[in-house]
């Protein structure tokens, strides 16, 4: 062994363990590892988590708050008409400090993998080129995935859909839409299925903005799931936001969630967008604005969860932190119990890195050797504090240390948790 970590607790419960590491791997995860590694560390008792997975983010707008103005509405179209400001005052340079800037933050949090959506309609397509270079950049240490976003519309842009072939020439990896800001439902429903075609005719996966809207009959999940079962997408397919599920008649959403689960597409909820984007045109009482995570998860759907917005036109705050996303489900969805804190945790971690389609993913021999040691004895906990990331592990090196806050509001010797 190259590493033993000694005395984990494990986010199954499992405590006690101890995880070797070698060429980058784990090689054992068992409760007593005999001492073969040139450098041992005892975390006593605290919990090793894989990395956190951020299922849905902008790293092509992220930090640019400000720029040129500020968001005055806080609404959902009033971002977007910012950012089309923005937009043509970017530069490659600024997109690449800004994006490497923030992958250091997400890293020394133990944010590992990121798939960000890049704006494909700028004719320069001078994000895509930047983001492909900063995934180069920061390969050794995060797993960046990229999906052709086409942000002002398939239809709506005259060069959105030969940009968006262009950036899929390029290398980015995901088919992305946005079919609720197309002109009519019609050109929405069509746009979803041409992306699909687009993703099947090429092996891709897909994940588009679907339903962002406050409007219960934005239905356009419908047309996603029926065309990912048409086209044999299974597994390969996520429908980011669908926020128009928290105002859907809850008749129609009887029959939409056993075809969604059918149809194997994931939902991304995004848990700090939602709750401050949507509701915007209520009067009281408002909107939350996030999607059914629980009746999802209830169906057998997998729910992961993003980030979406960092210090942007969209979203004056957050600090690429996971746990503060899974904080704001928790209280948004009211996922309270044991178990619901639980699969919180989850959707910021192993629901997200499937989502994503993450090689060599988890604690189990064989995987790669990427581990989080937090300050906190169980998911419950980690969330509660946002925990402090003691050690961030990537295929087996250290690349980030953090000294242990003090003090901490913890029940003495015994897990954070109370059973259901
Ligand atoms: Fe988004």
């Amino acid at each position: 062994m190259d590493l033993i970590l000694r005395n984990a607790r494990l986010p199954d419960g499992r405590n006690g363990i101890d995880i070797g590491l070698r060429d980058g791997r784990i090689a054992a995860v068992e409760p007593r590892l005999a001492a073969t590694s040139l450098e041992e560390i005892d975390v006593s008792g605290r919990l090793v988590t894989p990395p956190f997975v951020d299922a849905h983010f902008h790293l092509d707008s992220a930090l640019s708050y400000g720029l040129p103005r500020v968001n005055q509405s806080g609404t959902l179209l009033e971002g977007i008409a910012l950012w089309g400001e923005l937009k043509p005052l970017l530069t490659m340079d600024a997109i690449v400090e800004r994006a490497l800037h923030y992958c250091d933050l997400a890293v020394s949090q133990g944010l590992l993998a990121i798939r960000s959506h890049v704006d494909v309609c700028d004719d320069r397509l001078l994000a895509v080129e930047a983001l492909l270079h900063v995934r180069q950049q920061v390969a050794p240490y995060l797993d960046l995935q990229l999906v052709a976003f086409p942000q002002d519309g398939l239809y709506r842009s005259a060069t959105a859909e030969k940009n968006l072939l262009r950036a899929l020439d390029l290398g980015v990896d995901v088919v992305g839409g946005i079919p609720h800001f197309e002109r009519t439902m019609a050109d929405g429903a069509r746009s979803v299925t041409r992306l699909c075609e687009i993703a099947a005719e090429r092996g891709l996966r897909v994940d588009l903005h679907c339903d962002e809207s406050d409007d219960p009959m934005s239905r356009h999940i419908e047309t996603l799931a029926a065309e990912t079962l048409r086209l044999g997408l299974h597994g390969r397919v996520a429908g980011s936001h669908l926020t128009s599920m928290h105002s859907m008649d809850n008749y129609y959403v009887s029959k939409l969630l056993p075809l969604i689960a059918e149809s194997g597409v994931a939902a991304i909820a995004n848990p700090l967008i939602n709750i401050t984007l949507q509701g915007r045109h209520d009067a009281y009482p408002k909107r939350r604005g996030m999607t059914r995570v629980p009746e999802l998860l209830a169906a057998g759907v997998n729910v992961g969860f993003g980030h979406d917005c960092v210090m942007d036109p969209w979203y004056a705050f957050g600090s690429g932190d996971m746990l503060e996303v899974a904080h704001m489900a928790v209280h948004v969805a009211q996922m309270t119990s044991q178990t619901a804190i639980r699969q919180c945790f989850d959707a910021v971690t192993t629901n997200s890195a499937k989502i994503l389609g993450l090689d060599g993913y988890g604690i189990a021999p064989g995987c790669h050797a990427d581990l989080v040691v937090l300050q906190a004895r169980d998911p419950f906990e980690a969330i509660r504090l946002r925990a402090n990331r003691l050690l961030v592990i990537r295929r087996g090196r250290i690349i980030a240390r953090n000294a242990p806050r003090s003090p901490q509001l913890a029940l003495p010797g015994r897990p954070s948790g109370f059973p259901d």
